[in-house]
């Protein structure tokens, strides 16, 4: 990427549309076309550089520093452990981490083996481990509320937002574990080199923010 611009990672995924609405209010956002296919987007009067990926590679480019910022879940952002810093909450996708399956399941118990069907196994397995419950993990990629219903798992660790998913299914969360939201993520060597630059993006992004708690 070349120099002088700002770059950012923008997820294409659940969250991007409300990452989308979020960056056309700020105005930082005019030359993108949401219908369009094109990944790379430039707006030579701010210099900043809007590439798409998939959600879970934003962490991946923020880390290897090939995009300055990235707008990504926390849960992504858990469970990928990289070294990159959160600068902004903010605010949107949110929902929570957590355990579920149908009513009544025992999650704790030393002399069994927990089976955990998840798209995040290192979130799971941390959870569990400091709960010192013995778990087998299976990772999944979607629909991993189908684990307890044919019998691959005993219960999911996955996100939870409306509920609605779990209901239609006849499970119900066990515990939760955390609150999950949309962050701004950079990582350390652009944030000491293009703080100036990274500054002026939280800043607008902070005061739309207050505006929108106003
Ligand atoms: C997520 C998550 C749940 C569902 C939760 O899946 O994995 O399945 O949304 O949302 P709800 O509580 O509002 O029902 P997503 O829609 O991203 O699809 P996936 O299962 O294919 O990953």
């Amino acid at each position: 990427m070349d120099k002088g611009y700002l770059t950012i990672a923008l997820p294409k995924g659940r969250i991007a549309k409300e990452a989308m609405i979020y960056m056309e209010k700020l105005g930082i956002y005019d030359v993108v076309k949401s219908s369009s296919r094109k990944l790379i987007f430039t707006d030579e009067v701010i210099k900043v550089r809007y590439m798409f990926v998939k959600g879970v590679d934003v962490v991946t480019y923020v880390d290897e520093g090939v995009a300055d910022l990235g707008v990504v879940g926390r849960d992504i952002v858990l469970e990928e452990g990289a070294d990159i810093y959160e600068l902004l909450d903010l605010g949107f996708g949110r929902c929570k981490f957590s355990i579920a399956g149908y009513p009544d399941t025992d999650l704790y118990s030393k002399d069994k083996v927990l089976r955990v069907a998840t798209k995040y196994p290192n979130v799971t397995k941390k959870f569990f481990q400091s709960k010192n419950q013995p778990i087998e993990v299976f990772k999944l990629s979607g629909s991993v509320e189908l684990g307890p219903l044919v019998g691959l798992s005993d219960v999911i660790m996955d996100i939870v937002e409306s509920g609605s998913t779990l209901k239609a299914n006849g499970l119900t969360v066990l515990e939760d574990i955390t609150d999950i939201s949309a962050r701004l993520i950079t990582n350390p060597v652009a944030y000491r080199y293009k703080r100036n630059r990274i500054k002026e993006i939280t800043n607008m992004l902070e005061e739309r923010l207050d505006k929108d708690n106003d």
